[in-house]
């Protein structure tokens, strides 16, 4: 079989509703997503079930979260005549194959996850001691292996939990019966965003850019962000590899106006106001497009509720074919 003539790779992916995406969120993950629909079947899944694991006392927020992201989605290009795009609650599969995935998946697999011990740590505030969030990973490996899924872009936070669902399916194999293909990891080589106190960008630091933030919002957070530490005075020369500012030049300006400001910095011919404003101009010109199409999206609400459940409807006949196989594996 050559290229053209192969079938289609299925690629699978998720995130949690927890609250509107940001501009490391578009970089680290949706970027590609955009890309990677044009060239596989793509099953891209708003996954509340995994959200619930950690957020069960505020069940009642995530049908809005749930809303925020579809909306970014769309706003930024993800495309339903391209893309499955659903809620992976809707889709009950998921929830059968989690049942039955749990019933071979050995408690020390999941209780040596690097991410497990630390996020209980991290979330004190919450009683995470539960079945639940011990087994978040198995429903993500049901997520995947209910579309066959071949390979799972996500960023390095994530490979633990792909590597997981490898040998999870694999197991399943041995016991029942080849069902499952092994998934990939798709790993997004991205630049990290920083956010405007400098740290990783990210919600739980409250130091992100978000898609949805209007031009004034994000004036208001990039002119004061942390730059290299040794540009004090004007005249002080400065690094851009050091620079938080700078790791949004690499993400959203053009490389030729990059290599001309990293000459400013280094000789201290711009200052870092002109820099955050030039910055800022480009930022707009990605903006501006996505918000026009957000402004639409959110005259119709209904809209968003439709696009989803037709991805609803063509998700389950995927997922019902392959729990159909399933359950004949296991001989019911
Ligand atoms: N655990 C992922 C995250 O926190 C979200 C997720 C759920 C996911 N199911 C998935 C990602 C399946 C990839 C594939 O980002
Ligand atoms: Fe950072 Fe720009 Fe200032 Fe250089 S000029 S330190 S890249 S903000």
């Amino acid at each position: 079989m050559n290229a053209s003539t192969a079938p289609r790779k299925t690629v699978l992916s998720g995130v949690r509703p927890t609250g509107p995406l940001h501009l490391g969120n578009y970089v680290g993950a949706l970027r590609n997503w955009i890309r990677l629909q044009d060239i596989y079947n793509c099953y891209y899944s708003i996954v509340p079930w995994h959200a619930l694991s950690s957020e069960y006392a505020n069940s009642k927020a995530i049908t809005g979260w749930t809303f925020e992201v579809a909306v970014d989605w769309l706003s930024v290009g993800l495309d339903p005549d391209k893309c499955v795009m659903f809620l992976q609650s809707e889709v009950k599969e998921h929830a059968e194959l989690h049942l039955l995935l749990s019933m071979i998946t050995p408690l020390p697999w999941l209780e040596r996850v690097p991410t497990y011990k630390e996020q209980l740590k991290e979330l004190q505030e919450k009683e995470l001691n539960t079945y639940g969030f011990l087994g978040y990973p198995v429903l993500q490996a049901a997520d995947i292996a209910v579309y066959k899924a071949d390979l799972v872009p996500v960023g390095e936070d994530q490979a633990a939990h792909v590597e997981l669902t490898r040998e999870i399916v694999r197991r399943f194999n041995r016991i029942f019966g080849p069902v499952f293909p092994e998934p990939q990891t798709l790993l997004t080589e991205v630049p990290r965003l920083a956010g405007t106190d400098g740290r990783k960008m990210s919600k739980s630091y409250g130091n992100a850019v978000y898609l949805k933030d209007s031009a004034e919002t994000i004036r208001q957070k990039i002119m004061p962000m942390v730059t290299d530490t040794r540009r004090i005075r004007r005249t002080d020369p400065g690094e851009p590899n050091d620079c938080p500012v700078f790791t949004l030049y690499k993400a959203f300006v053009p490389k030729d106006k990059q290599d001309e400001i990293a000459v400013g910095c280094r000789t201290a011919g711009i200052g870092c106001r002109d820099c955050k404003g030039v910055l800022l101009e480009h930022l707009f010109r990605f903006l501006e497009p996505v918000w026009e199409s957000r402004r639409r999206f959110e005259e119709h609400p209904e809209n968003i509720w439709e696009i989803l459940e037709a991805g609803n409807v063509k998700a389950r006949t995927k997922a019902q074919a392959v729990m159909a196989e399933v359950r004949e594996a296991l001989g019911f």
